[in-house]
């Protein structure tokens, strides 16, 4: 480690001695500490409470939150009407086993505002939503296999954690990926009934999906929102693709929902089949629902005749969660976009303008209100490109941030608005930005 990284990395240990304490404590229990993403080295700050845009540690530093759980909060912390909501059904009771009408109304306000979604269904995270989801287009076409792309996420299950994060020498030709497990202890089959495409490019797509046509059940397209630019063309061509062959088109708007009221399919001109989401929607609460065209999400209707297919879950649609994700979808309106969204115009005014004056080699993806910083030179089209960023750099910079009060996602490839930021916080964020770039280069 250079000079300058371990000076970033001493600051970062002197000022929180009590994350450090805290760490150590939760590892003794909890296997490298309480979840994976939380990790990151040398060890992760505690948090003892958010306030608006900002992050207050247990050692009581106060850091603006550009993390947002996972990005999920859009309204930052502590949000009086999601509060006010929360309250309001605890006091009627926590899980009372029967539909209280919450979830209804939750439902009613994602159809309205997705147009490609008839019916919805909820369950309690992303990994869920899109479990249902190729279930369900598997048992709907009879058909075995999903397709879906080179470092698209859709959570923890088997079939959707293959290739996520493959090692690129050993991945294959660009234009027809190996199907690589991601984890160990995925089933061996899970690789089998996958079909990996390259994002970006239609060639490829066209002919994955023409040659497997009548074993695909899906594909399904996490459009990496505010990570990787998926061309507006290219999302169009898997609507297109998949219709030309027979095959269901499956969104994951997980993270991408924060887009636009209408989500990201709105944002595209897209109609999926099926969509997944999760985040945002349950207000900070776990959560997870899928949903789309009527005649495919009738199958869960159990109340006539048998159809042979089920979802259920003791906690799905759980009336807390559906509560607070009402009141929050309630507070973006089509203002609340245009707000978020000029804020991220301003952050990436202020990161071209950076990159235009700097000799370090570094891109900002921003769309809407989700950002990613890399440090590469390549154009950033795929999987691959994005995996030629510098980790080690980005830990650096990410390091540096924090101890200068910004909080970002580690690896800084997931990082998104909320909407008490105002200018001064974005603008914050790029002088800090350009002071951890000098303290960081290599
Ligand atoms: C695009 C996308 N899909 C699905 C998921 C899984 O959601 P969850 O973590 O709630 O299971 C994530 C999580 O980050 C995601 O980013």
């Amino acid at each position: 480690m250079d000079q300058t990284a371990a000076t970033i990395e001493e600051i970062y240990t002197a000022e929180n001695p009590s994350s450090l304490e805290q760490f150590d404590r939760d590892r003794k229990s909890m296997p490298g500490g309480a979840k994976g993403a939380y990790f990151y080295a040398p060890y992760p700050l505690t948090m003892q409470r958010g306030e608006g845009c900002y992050l207050y540690d247990i050692d009581e530093r106060r850091r603006v939150d550009f993390a947002n759980h996972h990005t999920g909060q859009i309204l930052g912390h502590n949000n009086p009407a999601v509060n006010a909501a929360l309250q309001a059904q605890l006091s009627r009771g926590i899980a009372l086993g029967a539909p209280t009408g919450n979830e209804a109304a939750l439902a009613e306000e994602m159809c309205d505002r997705v147009a490609s979604v008839e019916r919805i269904r909820f369950c309690n995270s992303g990994t869920e939503a899109t479990l249902h989801a190729i279930r369900l287009a598997r048992g709907f076409s009879g058909r075995p296999k999903i397709a879906k792309f080179e470092g698209g996420y859709h959570g923890s299950h088997d079939v959707v954690e293959v290739s996520v994060a493959p090692p690129v020498d050993e991945a294959g030709p660009a234009d027809a990926p190996y199907a690589a497990p991601t984890a160990g202890g995925i089933s061996p089959h899970a690789t089998a009934e996958v079909i990996v495409l390259p994002y970006n490019n239609e060639d490829a797509l066209e002919q994955l999906v023409r040659r497997h046509r009548d074993e695909l059940a899906c594909v399904i397209l996490d459009p990496k929102t505010g990570i990787l630019p998926l061309r507006k063309e290219f999302a169009q061509a898997v609507r297109r693709v998949t219709a030309e062959n027979d095959v269901l088109f499956i969104l994951d708007e997980v993270v991408g929902f924060r887009l636009a009221r209408g989500g990201v399919q709105e944002y595209y001109g897209i109609s999926p089949d099926l969509t997944a989401f999760g985040k945002l929607i349950g207000g900070g609460l776990p959560v997870g629902a899928f949903g789309g065209r009527a005649d495919i999400m009738d199958l869960f209707d159990g109340s006539g005749e048998p159809t042979g297919f089920f979802q259920s879950g003791t906690f799905s649609a759980h009336a807390m969660v559906m509560a607070a994700g009402l009141a929050t979808l309630q507070q973006l309106t089509p203002a609340a976009f245009r707000r978020l969204n000029r804020l991220g115009e301003r952050l990436r005014a202020g990161f071209n303008d950076l990159r235009a004056r700097i000799d370090i080699p570094v891109q900002a993806v921003v769309l809407g209100s989700l950002f990613s910083i890399y440090f590469t030179d390549e154009p950033l089209i795929d999987y691959r490109s994005l995996a030629s960023n510098d980790s080690e750099m980005a830990q650096r910079v990410f390091l540096s941030l924090l101890n200068q009060g910004y909080f970002l996602s580690q690896g800084l490839t997931m990082n998104a608005l909320s909407l008490p930021m105002e200018d001064e916080h974005i603008d914050g964020l790029l002088l800090a930005f350009e002071k951890a770039l000098e303290q960081a280069r290599p």
